[in-house]
């Protein structure tokens, strides 16, 4: 079965509209969870433009299934992970001009630095972080993944969900999945995300392997209109329509 991380980023955006108290996300993660989700992803961003450090601190205290936490590698937000000890954190690449996490890290251009923080993260906690990096589908940055120690790899499914044209959709599909079959025969665990709905997941889940999809935007939206619980509760329905046993 493939596990669903809901990511809950933009509850905290909408509670910062008003710079008050509501909607509080850690409120929002206890429905998440009772609705069926496997984890719950944040992404601390160096501008704090949604979850900030007291969020993730009463998250990591509430959660009754697994924390990721989403995080670029400035040492400060690295120093904060490693005091916090989530069950994983995804790294990956942060833009201050950006709406939302572009492209996937480029590991071959920073390897020395990653390296770095993933040895850090993996020997800081009492208990085991395990490490994912996000990336594009592309042979050489799996590589590098597995060469800087990552346990998983997120393969970012942004042009797949943003395809203009269908001939686009199954290029883009295509490349995840070459992508997917590369993961694995390197032996590091499969995670996929972004742009992810409810009308696009349904190819994602057939992948072979995959292991872990983590949606944010399309959820918390249709959480507007039929609440959060349910919204979560029908995405967690379409992974399981996917499973093959
Ligand atoms: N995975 C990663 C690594 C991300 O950065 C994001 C966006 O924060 C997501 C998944 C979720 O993307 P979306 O909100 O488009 O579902």
């Amino acid at each position: 079965m493939i596990r669903l991380g809901v990511n809950i980023d933009h509850i905290a955006s909408i509670r910062n509209l008003r710079k008050g108290d509501f909607p509080d996300p850690v409120y929002a993660a206890e429905i998440v969870e009772d609705a069926g989700a496997d984890s719950i992803t944040v992404h601390l961003r160096e501008d704090r433009r949604h979850i900030n450090e007291k969020d993730v601190k009463q998250l990591k205290d509430i959660i009754r299934t697994r924390l990721n936490l989403e995080m670029s590698v400035a040492p400060e937000i690295v120093g904060f992970a490693k005091k916090i000890n989530p069950d994983s954190v995804c790294l990956v690449p942060e833009k201050r001009q950006e709406l939302t996490t572009e492209g996937g890290l480029d590991i071959i251009k920073n390897r020395l630095k990653i390296q770095r923080v993933v040895n850090e993260l993996k020997s800081s906690g009492k208990t085991c972080t395990f490490v994912s990096i996000f990336i594009n589908p592309d042979f050489k940055q799996i590589k590098a993944a597995k060469e800087v120690g990552a346990d998983f790899v997120e393969l970012h499914t942004g042009r797949y969900a943003d395809a203009k044209s269908e001939v686009e959709r199954k290029k883009e599909l295509r490349k995840i999945q070459i992508a997917s079959d590369a993961v694995l025969e390197m032996g590091l665990g499969l995670n996929a995300g972004h742009g992810l709905d409810y009308n696009n997941v349904g190819e994602i889940v057939k992948i072979r392997g995959v292991q872990e999809l983590n949606i944010g935007y399309s959820i918390i939206c249709r959480a507007v209109f039929v609440g959060l619980f349910n919204a979560v509760k029908e995405m967690k329905k379409l992974l399981k329509a996917g499973d093959r046993g």
